[in-house]
């Protein structure tokens, strides 16, 4: 899921925010998803977060790695209704109360429904501040926009602790009103998994947290999911597939994981966008066009000229109308062959993905739909039904995105049914507490993000 946010506030981020890790402990035994500005020349910004990179890299080096114990952990992920959103679980709180929620590489705040949430939060899990002797209220307020609704809270502290890692003091958002379209049972929130300039929160990612400090044996992250969005005997939920947390896992790909560095400062998670091919045509791309990788977004986004020219090439599909507008319709008798490039190997979308809904026994919905987004971000949003076709890894340093083709043990995840993973936070086996204190001044207002507009409410419309 893509934030609205505002621009300027990104760009008058001081480089220089992040203090001295403190108190990194390791402790002995366990185990457990941006859209960044547009690539533009050199500019100060950029040269500020290069800055940044580099005093966090060197606060890993030589802060980290004597008194920490690097580690690795996985988190296994849950699909939800038929390949509509992904997510996983961790912990809050002393003691450890579990909660699921998305798993989104297109944001970067964490947050969670709280106990005086009341209606609004539905019937989910909450997180009850005043059961929690480690508990911090940061007091601020916290709001953030997604393209398919909104939360809203206040920003505090606590332990956070998945796929084995514990964060001390770990910044998140206690989110008192959201719309019911951000979370369905059993999901209490979301783990946003971009990088720090983009958090509403000003707080840094739990993820960059981990890899900063070096508690990583590698500084990176992967991602794999499952696709059920063809098998007519899928339930609700269904295993999604794993998070790996410190490693890539290669028992679920094949070959060599092609990186891509991000093209520009890191908020989002993104690439160029060089080449999709469909029916064997290519579609005519605008050079320096972008696409944010996005686990929390259901299908892929595109500005409207691109997606039109992309179901010209698919004979009998139309524009969508009533609460389909800015999807397409085609005949589902169509095979549909899409292949896409970041500017290394390309991949394919499988033809399963590119049928996203029935709407009849002959008229298929397409992944593919209209979206606009703020100057400077992205324009495309790749989400699952392209990460779905690949093993996905997102890379601390150089910041940079790797796709790998998966192995046939990960294929035959797919469609395979099987128990649905429970909460999964296992036992502690390293513990680091938060390195960087918030930005000051930097909790991004909703009502500020009008320059950023994005429209893709169709995110969660299943
Ligand atoms: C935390 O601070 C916010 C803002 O002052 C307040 O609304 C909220 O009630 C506080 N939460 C707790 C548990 O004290
Ligand atoms: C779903 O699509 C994949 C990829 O095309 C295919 O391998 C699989 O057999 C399909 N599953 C069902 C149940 O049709
Ligand atoms: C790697 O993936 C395979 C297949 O899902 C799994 O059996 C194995 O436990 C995983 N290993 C690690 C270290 O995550
Ligand atoms: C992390 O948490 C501490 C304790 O709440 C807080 O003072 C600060 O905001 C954060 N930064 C550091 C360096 O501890």
């Amino acid at each position: 899921m893509i934030p609205l946010i505002f621009l300027a506030s990104l760009l008058a981020l001081p480089a220089d925010t992040f203090g001295a890790p403190t108190n990194v402990v390791p402790v002995s035994g366990q185990s457990i998803s941006l859209l960044r500005r547009n690539p533009s020349p050199r500019d100060a910004t950029q040269r500020g977060a290069l800055a940044k990179r580099q005093r966090d890299n060197l606060i890993a080096k030589y802060g980290g790695a004597t008194t920490l114990k690097r580690s690795t952990g996985y988190n296994s992920i849950v699909n939800q209704d038929y390949d509509s959103s992904y997510y996983g679980s961790l912990a809050i709180g002393t003691p450890a109360v579990s909660f699921d929620v998305i798993l989104d590489t297109g944001s970067s705040d964490l947050w969670v429904a709280s106990s005086s949430c009341g209606t609004s939060c539905g019937s989910v899990a909450t997180y009850n501040p005043s059961s929690s002797s480690t508990f911090q209220n940061l007091s601020t307020p916290f709001d953030i926009t997604y393209g398919s609704g909104a939360a809203e809270g206040y920003v505090a502290q606590d332990t956070v602790q998945m796929a084995g890692f514990s964060v001390a003091s770990q910044g998140f958002a206690v989110v008192d009103v959201v719309s019911t379209s951000l979370l369905t049972s059993p999901v209490s929130g979301l783990l946003g998994l971009a990088w720090q300039p983009l958090a509403s929160s000003g707080q840094m990612p739990l993820w960059q947290t981990l890899a900063s400090s070096g508690s990583w044996d590698s500084a990176l992250f992967a991602v794999q999911l499952t696709r059920y969005t063809n098998d007519s005997s899928a339930q609700t939920l269904e295993p999604g597939g794993v998070l790996n947390m410190g490693y890539t896992n290669s028992s679920l790909y094949t070959g060599s994981i092609d990186y891509i560095d991000i093209p520009g400062t890191d908020t989002y998670w993104y690439l160029p966008l060089t080449s999709i091919t469909v029916q064997g045509t290519s579609i005519t791309i605008d050079s320096g066009t972008t696409v944010a990788i996005d686990t929390g977004t259901t299908n892929i986004g595109g500005p409207a000229s691109s997606i039109e020219a992309i179901y010209a090439q698919i004979s009998g599909s139309q524009p969508a109308t009533g609460q389909w507008q800015g999807y397409y319709s085609f005949p589902c008798s169509t095979t549909v062959n899409v292949e896409v490039s970041f500017g290394g190997t390309t991949w394919s979308i499988s033809s399963a993905d590119i049928a996203f809904a029935q709407l009849s026994s002959t008229e298929c919905i397409g992944a593919f739909f209209e979206t606009t987004t703020g100057t400077g971000t992205p324009s495309w949003i790749f989400g699952d039904a392209f990460l779905k076709n690949v093993y996905s890894v997102f890379r601390y340093n150089p910041p940079s995105i790797g796709f790998a083709s998966l192995s046939s043990v990960a294929i035959a995840e797919n469609g395979a049914g099987g128990a649905v993973p429970s909460a999964t936070i296992g036992t502690v086996s390293a513990a680091v507490t938060n390195t960087s204190d918030a930005p000051r001044g930097h909790a991004l207002s909703a009502s500020l993000s009008a320059l950023l507009f994005l429209a893709f409410s169709a995110v969660l419309l299943l």
